[in-house]
């Protein structure tokens, strides 16, 4: 059967059947009852040192931190833990908690979050380790008044901004005002309140959208250039963190990003100036090292179009509806390998709710009740972001 877009080493058809990590897929699925998060150690691992390879390509000094929110699946964040190299990322206290027991230090915690409460901050700043970034001047006033003379660092809005295919909801700085960061505007009232409460400024933060591809490396390039020109105010400043968004193919046509081009423009930036390069991905780490399975309940024609009904809805996974960020369906064991005999199919998940559709229109093999499908790229934002609406938010999930 020809080579699916999606297709690597490590996950395509062998013999007809889809494997993944070196494992049958469809047998691993028939082992656990109802939807299965399955993860691949081994792609995490790839995934990190390609990463690590093209910061080091910068020639700048490095840091690389994962970003919690995307998948905290305590194997996951063990594993991450055991590199012995890798900081974190968290925007929550119970994130940070979370860190701190599945083996990270507090000095390897980078909190950056937004709309902070004192109730949070308490929790936070009982760390004296913890790193945090601070996106407002509130955020700044309120740790200055509770810690000062603390370490911390600035979270930056450069007013240019990426994201997957230039979607709005991806992008966090740009022409629309967003809620992250400082502007501009507001720079020289954040540089006054660090002064009056003897804050250090020890870090430029910056995290302008998610999943941006090659063709939105020259947007990002301006963001970087944005974000340094905040620099030149800062004497302390030791690190800047380029945040995450590094994206990754969701559809049939896109390559993957140019890690060249990315560390090409990070060196053009900082490289020489004494500053050590921290970026805190997700998706970029985990995303394509996850697939969600499903079971096929019901194939049915209704009007004009074939549904494929499946046992798990957009709320154990709810980023492809939220944000137009597709995961393909694949069958386990396709049913007809000439993709001549394909059918278009809408694959409909188990809610209650006109948007819980995992796909419309997409070719797939004939289906019958009880096959398995698995949906591709499905290791970020979603076991993190699921609900129990319609109480149906039940899920296993195994890291093989
Ligand atoms: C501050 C910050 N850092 C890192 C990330 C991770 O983004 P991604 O998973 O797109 O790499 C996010 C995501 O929203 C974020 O808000």
């Amino acid at each position: 059967m020809a080579a699916e877009w999606w297709a690597r080493d490590d996950l395509r058809y062998e013999d007809g059947r889809l494997t993944f990590a070196g494992q049958d897929v469809d047998r691993l699925a028939r082992d656990h009852d109802g939807p299965l998060f399955l993860y691949s150690a081994d792609r995490v691992r790839a995934n990190i040192a390609r990463l690590r390879t093209a910061l080091a390509a910068s020639g700048c000094p490095h840091h690389l931190h994962y970003a919690m929110k995307c998948n905290r699946f305590r194997p996951l964040l063990n594993l991450m833990a055991e590199d012995g190299a890798m900081g974190i990322d968290v925007c929550s206290p119970d994130e940070m908690d979370l860190a701190l027991t599945s083996g990270f230090a507090a000095r390897d915690i980078s909190f950056t979050g937004t709309s902070v409460s004192n109730r949070d901050l308490d929790r936070l700043l009982a760390q004296p380790d913890l790193h945090i970034n601070c996106d407002s001047l509130s955020q700044i006033r309120r740790i200055g008044e509770r810690t000062p003379g603390r370490a911390i660092g600035i979270r930056v809005n450069p007013g240019v901004g990426v994201g997957y295919g230039d979607h709005a909801r991806l992008t966090y700085a740009g022409e629309r005002t967003t809620k992250f960061g400082i502007y501009r505007e507001q720079w020289i009232e954040a540089l006054a309140l660090a002064a009056q409460f003897g804050l250090t400024i020890t870090t430029i933060h910056f995290h302008v959208g998610c999943g941006f591809l090659s063709r939105q490396l020259d947007a990002w390039d301006k963001a970087v250039g944005a974000a340094a020109s905040f620099l030149t105010d800062l004497p302390d400043v030791r690190s800047v963190n380029l945040g995450g968004g590094l994206g990754l193919p969701h559809r049939a046509g896109e390559a993957p990003l140019d890690l060249d081009r990315w560390s090409a423009i990070i060196a053009r930036h900082f490289l020489g100036r004494g500053l050590t390069i921290a970026t805190e991905p997700g998706d970029y780490l985990v995303k394509d090292a996850g697939l969600l399975l499903l079971s096929v309940v019901g194939v049915e024609r209704k009007r004009d179009t074939l549904f494929v009904a499946v046992d798990g809805g957009f709320n154990i996974h709810p980023e492809p509806a939220h944000y137009d960020l597709p995961c393909e369906p694949v069958a386990c064991v396709p049913r007809e390998t000439d993709p001549a005999r394909w059918q278009p199919v809408s694959v409909a998940g188990n809610i209650n709710e006109a948007l819980d559709l995992w796909a419309e229109d997409h070719l797939m093999p004939p289906l019958e009740e009880g096959d398995r499908i698995a949906l591709v790229n499905a290791g970020g934002y979603g076991s993190a972001m699921a609900s129990n609406h319609c109480m149906r938010g039940g899920f296993s999930e195994i890291l093989i």
